[in-house]
C-alpha cells in the first residue's frame, strides 16, 4: 500500500494525512532533502536555495559509491552552484543596503574556502581523503543554519524594503 507523493505547493499538504511512521517519502532523499522548513518566504531564493540542497545531496551520496573523480566533480558542482548563487544574495543585498551584508558575506567566503580545502584535500594523491560523517554533518549544520538564520534575516530585511530582486546582468563588485 503506497501513500501518494506530497508535492511541496502547499505548507499544508501533509497535515492531513501524516504518513504513517517509519514511511515518509522524505527519507529517500535524506538528510539533504528540502523542507517545507528551509523557505525564507522568497521564491527566487527558495529556488536557489533547493538547488544547493539538491548538490550537496548528490556530493554527499556520492562519496559512498563513486569514484574518486566523480566525488571531485559534484564537489566542483556544488561549490560552482554555491558561486552563483551568494553572488546573486550579495548582488540583492546591495540594492538593499543591507546592514549585515558584511558578515552575511564573510559567512559565504568562509564557506567557499571551506569547500575548496575540502577540494584539495580530496585531491592529494596520499591524503586521508575526506570522511563521509564528518562532512556530512558539518555541510548539513552549515546549510541549516546558513539558511534558516542568516538568509532568513536577509529576507525579512528584503521584504520590509520591498526591494526587488537584482537584475542578473548587475555587474559584481
Ligand atoms: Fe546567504
Ligand atoms: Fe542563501
Amino acid at each position: 500500500m503506497t501513500h501518494p507523493t506530497v508535492r511541496s505547493h502547499g505548507r499544508d499538504a501533509s497535515a492531513h494525512a501524516p504518513a504513517p511512521e517509519g514511511s515518509t517519502p522524505a527519507r529517500a532523499e535524506g538528510r539533504f532533502a528540502w523542507r517545507p522548513e528551509y523557505s525564507v518566504g522568497i521564491e527566487e531564493i527558495d529556488v536557489q536555495h533547493q538547488e544547493l540542497f539538491r548538490r550537496a545531496g548528490l556530493f554527499i551520496e556520492s562519496l559512498k559509491r563513486q569514484s574518486r573523480q566523480e566525488i571531485g566533480i559534484l564537489l566542483s558542482f556544488l561549490r560552482l552552484y554555491c558561486v552563483t548563487h551568494f553572488g546573486a544574495e550579495e548582488a540583492w543585498m546591495r540594492r538593499a543596503k543591507y546592514p549585515g551584508a558584511a558578515e552575511h558575506h564573510r559567512q559565504h567566503d568562509q564557506f567557499i574556502k571551506d569547500i575548496l580545502a575540502l577540494s584539495d584535500q580530496h585531491e592529494k594523491p596520499r591524503g586521508t581523503g575526506i570522511d563521509p560523517a564528518r562532512v556530512s554533518g558539518w555541510l548539513e549544520k552549515w546549510l541549516k543554519h546558513h539558511v534558516m538564520e542568516v538568509d532568513t534575516d536577509l529576507a525579512r530585511h528584503l521584504r520590509a524594503t520591498g526591494t526587488p530582486p537584482p537584475d542578473p546582468e548587475e555587474p559584481q563588485e
